[in-house]
């Protein structure tokens, strides 16, 4: 057979034409796994632009660094966690699950549920109004399978579900915007701090098993960041640019017991399903030693106002720094474009001081002889 011939029929049996009404859909079967992403503001792609609250990230200077410079809804001048594990493994950035242009086609690169200011808990973040909670985004997960059913098939759909990588952030919010929010909160007056953990661990494995249930079978669960040492703790808390004591505490108590559990449910489950990420450690390396990383401070946020610009929101009227590169913080709460790439690096390639029990690139090479 003629070369060009030959590799043009190759090319041909790699495609899959799906016929759904008068739409012809060319799914190319060796493209990127699809990626799905629930949580909080960190990993949020804009699904609160769709939304009335006040946890949003649409204007300016939100965005700047963004190939666009426009605000999406990102927290962070460019780019964010999740986009950069998009592009480690070789997808589209995922959109928003609220977005209109998810549709048709662009569905099977995944979707991102996330909603800023969200928690474990149904009570974390009622101050900004209308999020979507954690049983919302898994409701609309399922909402989500039954449109890509309905465009390539129940198999096949549940075959880009189980073959997907899953990541899923949770648990600052429910510290700093609920227990700690203010003093004599109502879950502080509930529960001591080590039994508040308790709790948000027995709620969370409530969490990770529907998503389970729900066909996930590559799950990047990932700790808390080290919470007191955000520029609008210090801002609040701090005399000498020291992290704020209680809110180190509750990341000490909650990420230990998070690897415990993720070791317990793919025990019990016989596989490993779940992999958690130590965000406190690969955060904790460019915090304790900026310069290290080619950041002149970790203290002092990029965009804000006040004490370590940590006094407030990112605004259009904020302080900006003209070098968004050399910040680990944007703003007051979220890391810079190059400090979550640093965080993805270790998320990829970490020892088991960042990773349990293994890393991106391990997961990517086993998955990619299945
Ligand atoms: C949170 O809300 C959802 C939906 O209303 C409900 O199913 C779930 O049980 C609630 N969780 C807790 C811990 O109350
Ligand atoms: C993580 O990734 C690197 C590079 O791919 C690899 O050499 C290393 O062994 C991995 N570490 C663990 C603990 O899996």
């Amino acid at each position: 057979m003629d070369q060009r011939v030959f590799a043009s029929s190759m090319f041909l049996s790699l495609l899959i034409l799906i016929v759904w009404n008068n739409n012809i859909v060319v799914v190319p079967q060796a493209e990127a796994r699809a990626f799905f992403v629930f949580g909080d503001s960190l990993v949020d792609n804009g699904n609160n632009n769709y939304l009335l609250t006040t946890a949003r990230a649409d204007a300016y200077p939100y965005g700047i660094d963004y190939p666009t410079h426009r605000a999406t809804g990102r927290f962070s001048n460019g780019l964010n966690i999740p986009d950069i594990i998009s592009e480690r493994i070789g997808s589209e950035p995922t959109l928003p699950y609220l977005s209109p242009a998810l549709d048709g086609e662009r569905l099977l690169v995944g979707a991102n549920f996330a909603s800023a200011g969200i928690g474990i808990l149904n009570d974390t973040g009622i101050q900004f109004i209308n999020i979507i909670r954690i049983s919302r985004q898994l409701q609309f997960f399922e909402q989500y399978q039954q449109r890509v059913s309905a465009l390539i098939g129940a198999e096949q759909a549940q075959r880009l579900v189980n073959q997907a990588l899953v990541l899923i952030t949770l648990g600052g919010n429910d510290f700093v915007n609920n227990y700690f929010l203010v003093p004599f909160s109502a879950r502080s007056r509930q529960f001591a701090l080590p039994d508040y953990v308790v709790y948000l661990i027995s709620e969370y494995r409530k969490i990770l098993l529907r998503l389970y249930e729900l066909g996930a079978r590559r799950v990047l669960v990932t700790g808390t960041g080290p919470l007191g040492c955000v520029p609008a703790e210090l801002a609040q808390h701090s005399r000498n640019g020291e992290c704020a004591a209680d809110l180190q505490q509750a990341s000490a108590l909650f990420n230990p017991q998070l690897v415990q559990l993720v070791n317990q449910l793919n025990s019990e489950i016989g596989s490993v399903i779940f992999i958690s990420a130590n965000a406190f450690e690969s955060n904790m390396d460019f915090i304790s030693n900026p310069q290290a990383y080619g950041f002149i401070t970790s203290k002092v946020a990029c965009c804000g106002q006040g004490r370590f610009n940590g006094i407030g929101l990112c605004t259009p009227v904020s302080n900006l720094c003209p070098n968004r590169a050399v910040y680990a913080f944007w703003d007051p709460f979220h890391p810079s474009e190059r400090a979550n790439r640093i965080i993805v690096e270790t998320f990829m390639i970490g020892d088991n001081k960042y990773m349990n029990p293994m890393n991106l690139s391990t997961i990517m090479h086993l998955d990619s002889r299945t």
